[in-house]
């Protein structure tokens, strides 16, 4: 297992380019095999999450290899509709893959991804959509099969937004002959950087970002070369860090359409944000003010990912910050965490009263998971002395070289082994 250890007390100061993002990556990645045509993704982050897609993506006959930065995606040897059982429970984002083996074979079998850390994470709302396309569905003791045979185009309606279920009918429905219109669908920046992708491939779909997609099938679909967006949540967390530290930083290559939430946040604390089209500049105070209330929504609401490290500074800030996270039920894991750094966290149900105290101290504290990991490191940045934050690879599921990003603007941050 390796850890970060954390000298905190440093000041971020300086500038970083942001990554892309892991979260537009993954679905783009289970697109790649909607096509028997070579894909390239440009500009992709090394991150475990992608390198397990990959691993998958061979295990069903493609090949997928990283030049570089370029991720390189051949689904001519594509051969299996069954999805490795093993892999599938290594990473969820497997369930991407769902739609798109559906739109190649008309046919499926995935086992229950399960749950995580941060909640039970089903798989209702996925299966709900396909049914309504007409894939007929069966659960042998959590081994799904989906018949595709008798699919076809037409309205599909979420009972919620769901991300992840939103882009895998996306891809069911891309090869679908006729006219797919999804109702109350996700609006993430990240789908509308998938419809992006699925149209470069040829095909004809609109909407996405709005509440209604709707999809015209086409024949086929061809390979291509495309540059994911960049990550607003890594963005976020780098922001997060200067915040906490009283620093000033600049970040290059951002989303920055798709930060309001945070940034209006950012600001209520008191710092001072200058945006542009693709870069975002913060200005910490000495000392944050505590934002009165804060509630996690699906997109364009507060993004649940930011939720925990928008926890962590407000554990210094002056005054009570409340935090509301209301898309997964157990997304409260490291206020334990940051109460062992000397926070004033309580949590009741999916509530958390955080009173800023004058102090965090560094202690050897634990990531459950990948924004956790990350949110824990921040408060190293400022906690007096050092934090050792262990299970430090989840936070490489979504972090391109995460301390090198934190020391390049300043923060002492080294990677350790602990047996
Ligand atoms: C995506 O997960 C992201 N992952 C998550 O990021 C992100 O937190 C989430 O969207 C919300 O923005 C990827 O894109 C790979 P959902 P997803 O379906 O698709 C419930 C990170 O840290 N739900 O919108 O799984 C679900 O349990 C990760 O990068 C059902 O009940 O999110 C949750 O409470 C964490 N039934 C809520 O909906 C379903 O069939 C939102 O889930 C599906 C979801």
């Amino acid at each position: 297992m390796n850890a970060l250890r954390i000298r905190g007390g440093r000041r971020l100061m300086g500038e970083w380019t942001v990554q892309n993002a892991k979260n537009a990556v993954l679905p783009i990645m289970a697109a790649a095999i909607l096509t028997e045509e070579k894909t390239v993704l440009e500009d992709c982050p090394t991150l475990s999450d992608i390198s397990y897609m990959g691993d998958i993506l061979r295990m069903l006959g493609c090949s997928v290899h990283m030049e570089g930065k370029r991720l390189q995606i051949d689904p001519q040897g594509l051969f299996g509709h069954e999805m490795p059982d093993e892999l599938a429970k290594k990473i969820r984002s497997s369930i991407f893959l769902l739609g798109s083996i559906l739109a190649r074979f008309h046919k499926a079998t995935v086992t229950l991804p399960g749950g995580c850390e941060i909640g039970l994470r089903p798989i209702d709302l996925h299966l709900s959509g396909l049914k309504q396309l007409g894939v007929r569905i069966h659960d042998e003791g959590g081994v799904i099969h989906c018949d595709g045979s008798a699919m076809k185009a037409g309205p599909v309606h979420f009972d919620y937004p769901s991300v992840g279920a939103t882009e895998n009918v996306m891809m069911a429905a891309a090869l679908l002959k006729g006219e797919t219109t999804l109702h109350n669908v996700a609006r993430e920046p990240e789908i509308r950087d998938l419809q992006c992708f699925l149209n470069r491939m040829g095909a004809d779909i609109s909407g996405a970002g709005t509440h209604t997609i709707i999809i015209r099938g086409v024949r086929s679909l061809r390979g291509c070369v495309y540059r994911p967006m960049p990550d607003r949540i890594v963005a976020g967390t780098l922001l997060a860090a200067a915040a906490i530290t009283g620093g000033s930083i600049k970040l290059y290559h951002t989303p920055t359409q798709d930060m309001y939430a945070m940034i209006a946040k950012f600001r209520e604390m008191g710092c001072i944000i200058t945006e542009k089209e693709s870069s975002v500049a913060l200005h910490a105070p000495e000392r944050l003010t505590a934002f009165t209330q804060l509630q996690t929504q699906p997109f364009p609401g507060f993004p649940t990912d930011m939720q925990v490290q928008m926890s962590a500074i407000a554990t210094l800030a002056k005054g009570t910050s409340v935090v509301v996270e209301n898309v997964f039920e157990n997304r409260f894991t490291h206020a334990g965490d940051f109460n062992r750094m000397g926070a004033n966290v309580l949590i009741n149900g999916r509530t958390a009263v955080i009173q800023g105290v004058d102090a965090l101290y560094g202690a050897v504290v634990t990531a459950r998971d990948l924004r956790g990991g990350a949110a824990l490191a921040v408060a190293g940045l400022a906690a007096k002395g050092e934090t050792i934050v262990e299970n430090a690879q989840l936070v490489d599921r979504g972090y391109e070289a995460f301390e090198d990003s934190l020391n390049a603007l300043g923060a002492d941050v080294s990677r350790i082994s602990i047996t």
